[in-house]
């Protein structure tokens, strides 16, 4: 049925305008074109947020003055660097990945930029790994990116342990255009959008796979 507010249909998201834009917005330097590249020139999928989207999560975490954050899905570290570099002073990233080649290739990218004081690679299930950091809680914003069948998962945990007012922040919402099939990652999906929509002021960004930001209540 047609949602009379519906502007679908109509994109104006071109690739040619996107290069504009990030060159724009989102001028590469040295460290972030090295943890840009790196998944391509390691042979890991390259599945790192664009860069208006790691430039997006950085100024979220500025707007919220966040300076404990937990990030669930590091790759090498691309969006990890947008991350660290919105923290404040004496402010500190945690990010979770389960392959420790991405967790290495993360790591040596952290350290060329200069942010090895700042952020800490954990490396192993997201889930395993997710209870020793509660001892850091209550966290200022959390970004998840990772397995997208555990989001339910994540969700609840992000809603238990950042602050009233903490940033909850997910890549692929619409989880890669399929949030709504029948399948078990997408029931996930969906089971966190129906959990966290009462517990966060809320809503998804159309980015091209959707961005869940919420505040937490
Ligand atoms: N946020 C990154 C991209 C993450 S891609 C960026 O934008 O630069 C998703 C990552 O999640 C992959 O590196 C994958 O290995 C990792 N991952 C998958 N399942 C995981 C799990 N259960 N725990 C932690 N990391 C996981
Ligand atoms: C995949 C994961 C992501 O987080 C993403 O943004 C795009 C693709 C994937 O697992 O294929
Ligand atoms: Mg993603």
């Amino acid at each position: 049925m047609a949602d009379p507010r519906s502007r679908s249909g109509t994109t104006y998201i071109r690739e040619s305008i996107l290069e504009w834009m990030r060159e724009l917005y989102v001028p590469h330097d040295e460290a972030l074109d090295a943890a840009f590249s790196a998944p391509e020139r390691r042979g890991f999928p390259a599945i790192q947020v664009d860069p208006l989207e790691g430039r997006f999560l950085g100024l979220l975490l500025s707007l919220a003055g966040a300076r404990k954050v937990v990030e669930i899905g590091t790759l090498a570290g691309y969006s990890a660097l947008h991350l660290a570099r919105a923290l404040p002073e004496g402010g500190r990233l945690w990010t979770l990945e389960s392959e420790p080649e991405h967790a290495g290739a993360a790591r040596e990218a952290l350290r060329s930029a200069g942010m090895e004081d700042r952020v800490e690679v954990r490396v192993g299930p997201a889930l395993e790994n997710l209870p020793a950091l509660e001892t850091h809680a209550p966290f200022d914003a959390v970004f998840l990116d990772a397995d997208k069948g555990n989001y339910d998962r994540y969700g609840r945990w992000a809603a238990r342990f950042l602050r009233p007012g903490g940033l909850l922040l997910a890549d692929n919402a619409f989880f890669f255009g399929r949030l709504l099939e029948k399948e078990p990652a997408a029931e996930a999906v969906r089971r966190f959008h129906r959990e966290a929509a009462p517990l966060f002021e809320s809503v998804c960004v159309p980015t091209p796979d959707g961005l869940f930001v919420g505040l937490r209540k």
